[in-house]
C-alpha cells in the first residue's frame, strides 16, 4: 500500500498490490523466491496504480515466533540537580533500559518496548512521570520479540524486491492502530486479527499493550476441513468459503443450497449451505476459543471493559461476531474496519487491510513527528535505530 502525504498534510492511500503470498508458512518466510516474486508482484501493482516508484518502505512482521513479555525496572531518580528531584528525561530513558535488561536468548530480538504506566514512589499508574517529584521511579512494560533468523529473512525478501526497510512493526500493533479506538484501548479490548497462516491476539489496556500472541491458526486451516471433508481440491473450497462459508448456523435459512463442483468428471452436487457452515463453525470457534485461553493469565489481573474487535480476512466471514460473542461470552464484539483515509476507496475500507493500513498510518505519523536532524533535509534518511526509539514513547 502507498501513502502520499497531500499538500495540505493529509495522507492520501494511492496505490494497493496484492499477491498470493506462497512463500509463507505461519507468517514466516519459507521460500526465499516465491516470496521475493510475492513482494514484486504486489509492490508493481501499487506502484501503477498511484503512478509513483517506491524505494523504501516500512513492513510487518507477524509469525508464531512472536512473543510478549511484561517486565519491570526501577531507578532512583537522579532528577535535574542536587536539590530537584524532579523527574527528567534521562531518568525515564535509565527506567526503560532498566526494564529492557530482562535475558533475551540470544537467537531472540527486540522488537518494540512499550511503556505500560510507572509509579514514583508509592503513586500507581502514572502515564507520564516527566516533572513529578520522586524518589523511586519505576516502569511496567511490555516488550515484543521475535527471532532474529525470521525477522532477517523477511528484510531479506523486501531488499531483494529493491526495497529498503526503513522501519518494521509487529501486525497487530499495525491493526490497533488502523481498527481500534483510543477508548477501546483504555477501557481493555482484545484484538484477533483473523489472518490466513496465523491469527495475532493483543489485549491493550491503559493505551498499551498487556500481551500478544500469535496462534499458529488462521483461514488456510478452514478451507482445509473444507477440502477434506467435501473431498474437493483446495483452491474450490477457497472459493466455497469465500462465496458462501458462515460459522453461525442459526443466520443460515431454511432450503439454502450451495453447489459442489463435480471431481473427476463426475457432475456437480447440490448440498445444504449448513453442511459447509458445520464445517467452518467448530474450526473458527477452536481459534476463538485458543484466544481465550491465551488472555485468561490477563483477565486475573486486569477487568477488560472495552470490546473484543474482530479483524483480518477472517473478519468477512459471516457470523464471526455471532460466534465470538458466545466463546467469549460478552455482547462486547465488533468488526474492526479501518477508518477513513483520504483517496482510500469503500474497497480497502475493509478488514483484510487494517494492518497495512495501520502500517501506512504509522509510518506518516512517525514521519510527521520525526524532527529532521541538521545537515538531513530528509528524516527518512536517519538511521533506524534512532528514528525507532524517538517515536516508540510516543507509539500509543
Ligand atoms: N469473505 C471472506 N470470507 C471468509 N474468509 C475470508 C474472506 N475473505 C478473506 N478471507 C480469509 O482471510 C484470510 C486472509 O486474511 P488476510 O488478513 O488477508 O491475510 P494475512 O493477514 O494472513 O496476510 C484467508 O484465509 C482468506 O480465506
Ligand atoms: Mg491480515
Amino acid at each position: 500500500m502507498i501513502g502520499e502525504i497531500s499538500e495540505n498534510g493529509v495522507l492520501q492511500i494511492t496505490g494497493v498490490g496484492t499477491s498470493p503470498s506462497n512463500g509463507l508458512r505461519k507468517g514466516v518466510v519459507v521460500n526465499i523466491e516465491n516470496t521475493v516474486r510475492a513482494i514484486s508482484q504486489a509492490v508493481e501493482a501499487a506502484e501503477m496504480m498511484s503512478g509513483i516508484e517506491v524505494s523504501r518502505c516500512m513492513i510487518g512482521i507477524g509469525g508464531t515466533h512472536i512473543d510478549g513479555i511484561n517486565s519491570r525496572g526501577v531507578v532512583a531518580v537522579t532528577g535535574k540537580g542536587r536539590d530537584n528531584r524532579e523527574i527528567g528525561q534521562d531518568d525515564i530513558n535509565r527506567v526503560i533500559d532498566a526494564a529492557k535488561a530482562v535475558v533475551i536468548p540470544m537467537d531472540r530480538q527486540v522488537l518494540h518496548v512499550i511503556p505500560q504506566s510507572y509509579i514514583v514512589d508509592e503513586q500507581r499508574g502514572v502515564k507520564d512521570p516527566r516533572n513529578m517529584i520522586g524518589v523511586r521511579l519505576e516502569s511496567e512494560v511490555h516488550i515484543i520479540t521475535g527471532s532474529v533468523t525470521s525477522v532477517q529473512n523477511m528484510v531479506k525478501c523486501v531488499n531483494r524486491s529493491a526495497l529498503t526497510v526503513d522501519e518494521y512493526m509487529l501486525h497487530s500493533l499495525a491493526a490497533v492502530k488502523s481498527v481500534m479506538t483510543e477508548e477501546e484501548r483504555d477501557l481493555g479490548s482484545i484484538l484477533i486479527d483473523l489472518g490466513g497462516g496465523t491469527t495475532d491476539v493483543i489485549v491493550m489496556a491503559d493505551g498499551a499493550p498487556l500481551l500478544t500472541a500469535v496462534l499458529p491458526v488462521g483461514g488456510i486451516q478452514v478451507t482445509n476441513d473444507i477440502s477434506i471433508v467435501k473431498g474437493i481440491s483446495v483452491e474450490t473450497a477457497e472459493r466455497i468459503k469465500l462465496d458462501t462459508g458462515c460459522c453461525w448456523l442459526p443466520l443460515i435459512e431454511e432450503n439454502e443450497e450451495v453447489i459442489l463442483p463435480g471431481v473427476g468428471g463426475r457432475p456437480p452436487v447440490v448440498i445444504p449451505r449448513t453442511e459447509i457452515s458445520e464445517i467452518i463453525q467448530p474450526r473458527m470457534a477452536e481459534i476463538f476459543s485458543m484466544a481465550n485461553e491465551r488472555i485468561q493469565s490477563v483477565r486475573k489481573t486486569r477487568q477488560l471493559s472495552g470490546n473484543v474487535v474482530i479483524t483480518g480476512g477472517g473478519a468477512l466471514l459471516p457470523g464471526v461476531v455471532e460466534l465470538a460473542s458466545e466463546v467469549f461470552n460478552t455482547q462486547a464484539v465488533r468488526i474492526g474496519i479501518p477508518g477513513n483515509f483520504g483517496g482510500l476507496t469503500g474497497e480497502y475500507r475493509s478488514p483484510d487491510y487494517a494492518t497495512v493500513l495501520g502500517l501506512v498510518l504509522s509510518a506518516w505519523e512517525h514521519r510527521s513527528a520525526a524532527v529532521p536532524e541538521s545537515g538531513s533535509a530528509d528524516s527518512l534518511s536517519r538511521p533506524v535505530i534512532g528514528r525507532i526509539r524517538g517515536w516508540l514513547k510516543e507509539f500509543f
